[in-house]
């Protein structure tokens, strides 16, 4: 019986998880399938639970809404409030994890970056930012500031990582919100999980050249991916920065994802990676416009 895997948002039609999850069923001679689908806020619980489907992912705006619809959320889940993946069990109820927060470990390590004991500036704090702040703090960062155009966001990304932490004390002296990066402080690791740089007319989600801010970067990682890469990334090189883009934390959440679906498989990271780097180049000219990830 062919297994029915689905991702869920709202736009999805420039959506690459397709391309990545058939190329993965194939090269595992697995019986499944994978289409994107676009559906209403309202739709989302119905949907995970409709009996045809074995499982799959969420991407915006539906990641909050999916986390409420699972009888079984990973610590993941609970510590970020977000589902991306989920899977139906024997018994017929739904288990979740948010393999955004593994797929950025994966991509971390692909890029030599340690987080144990490093300063990270983090830009922004909507749903990639909580991924990224749980990932950063299981890692051991010794500090995450968080530096976003909507301060009250910030607090709100910083007050949940203390409510749902296990040592509530060390996240409170580690996660600080910033209205620009501390004089003279040095930063391990800038991440930019802000969406600018989706669209070809974005601006610089942070100008790493100004007087104020220049050389004290030791490494840069931009969660938005592009065919080539953003100009983010470009900009961060230019000034001799060692950077990478997201594509590798896309593939890893993809990677994470099927082996949750299929456990004791390994995912092929290489041919997935291979299908969404194809898929991007596709997506090359005229961007979307609408601000619509590609997950
Ligand atoms: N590589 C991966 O696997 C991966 C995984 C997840 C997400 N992502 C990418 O990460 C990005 C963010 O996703 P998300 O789920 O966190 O989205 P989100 O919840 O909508 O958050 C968007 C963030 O971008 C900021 N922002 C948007 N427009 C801005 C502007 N004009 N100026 C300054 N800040 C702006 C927002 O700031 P405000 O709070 O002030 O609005 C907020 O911090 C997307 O590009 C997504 O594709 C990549």
């Amino acid at each position: 019986m062919t297994l029915r895997f689905t991702l869920l948002g709202d736009p999805v039609r420039h959506s690459i998880s397709p391309a990545m999850h058939r190329a993965a069923f194939e090269v595992l001679g697995l019986d499944a399938e994978y289409v994107a689908r676009r559906i209403r806020p309202d739709e989302v619980g119905p949907v995970m639970r409709s009996a045809e489907l074995a499982g799959g992912n969420v991407t915006l705006p539906h990641k909050l809404r999916a986390a409420r619809a699972l009888v079984e959320p990973s610590a993941a889940v609970r510590a970020t409030g977000a589902c991306n993946c989920w899977w139906r069990r024997p018994d017929g109820e739904l288990a979740g994890d948010n393999t955004d927060v593994g797929g950025l470990d994966i991509a971390l390590s692909r890029f030599g970056f340690q987080p144990q004991g490093a300063r990270v500036l983090l830009l922004g704090a909507g749903g990639a930012a909580r991924a990224a702040v749980h990932a950063l703090l299981e890692g051991g960062a010794s500090s995450v500031e968080i530096l976003n155009r909507t301060s009250a966001r910030a607090h709100g990304l910083r007050d949940g990582a203390i409510a749902h932490a296990t040592d509530a004390d060390r996240v409170a002296d580690a996660v600080r919100v910033v209205a620009a990066p501390y004089s003279g402080a040095t930063y391990d690791l800038v991440l930019n999980s802000t969406s600018l740089g989706l669209s070809s007319g974005d601006p610089l989600p942070f100008d790493l050249d100004r007087d104020a801010v220049r050389g004290r970067f030791g490494a840069a990682f931009d969660m938005v991916y592009a065919a080539g890469e953003t100009a983010w990334v470009r900009h961060a090189r230019t000034l001799g920065i060692r950077v990478t883009g997201g594509l590798d934390m896309l593939v890893g959440q993809a990677v994470l994802s099927l082996e949750r679906w299929f456990p004791g498989r390994a995912a092929p990271f290489e041919a997935m990676r291979e299908a969404a780097a194809a898929e991007l180049a596709l997506r090359r000219g005229p961007d979307p416009g609408d601000g619509s990830s590609v997950v």
